[in-house]
């Protein structure tokens, strides 16, 4: 058995997600790469997925890696800047999985927060009250927070969740 992890990320959220689970997977034949540099898919019968929530789906490179997976066993990770307990977020990893389960063998997934890009949040600041994307004190201090994210305590909760996963259904 052969895995392939490998991510989506624009601003390293998901970089850093994808590492810590690479490094905490336990089996013998294993590659981190990003998606862009991936050629030869054929070789990998694990694929451990990542991608940065954009608006409640997969990131558009993401999305379109995800399509062309076929007859693998699949694990999904993905970073998004709203509550990882959230509607929201358990939605925008269904609909990542939702891409690929038809073709594929899901085993697994796995969301946690990651930092809002400084740029995004400035452009949210100057937005009229009005609008949803205006700042308010509640989703100031939730950007304050999110600052963290991915924290150590999320990459290890991702790399255990599958550790344990390919254990039972990858037969590591
Ligand atoms: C265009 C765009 C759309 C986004 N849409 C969402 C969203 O729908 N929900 C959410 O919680 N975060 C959203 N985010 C925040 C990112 O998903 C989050 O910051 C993620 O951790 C970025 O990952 P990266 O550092 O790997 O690029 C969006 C960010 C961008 C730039």
């Amino acid at each position: 058995m052969k895995v392939l992890v490998t991510y989506s990320s624009k601003t390293g959220n998901t970089k850093k997600l994808a590492e810590g689970i690479f490094a905490g997977i336990e089996v013998e034949e294993k590659v981190i790469m990003p998606m862009s540099e991936v050629t030869n898919i054929d070789e990998f019968d694990t694929v451990l997925v990542g991608y940065w929530v954009d608006k409640a789906a997969p990131n558009a490179e993401a999305a379109k890696f995800m399509e062309s997976l076929s007859g693998k066993k699949v694990g999904i990770f993905a970073t998004l800047a709203f509550w990882p307990d959230s509607d929201h977020a358990w939605q925008s990893l269904c609909n990542g999985e939702a891409i690929v389960k038809e073709n594929n063998t899901v085993i697994g997934k796995y969301i946690c927060q990651g930092k809002l890009d400084e740029k995004i949040i400035a452009m949210f600041e100057k937005m009229p009250a009005d609008n949803p994307h205006a700042v308010t004190e509640e989703k100031r201090k939730r950007y304050e927070i999110s600052k963290n994210h991915p924290t150590s305590a999320d990459v290890v909760a991702a790399a255990e969740l599958f550790k344990e996963k390919l254990m039972v259904y990858s037969g590591c």
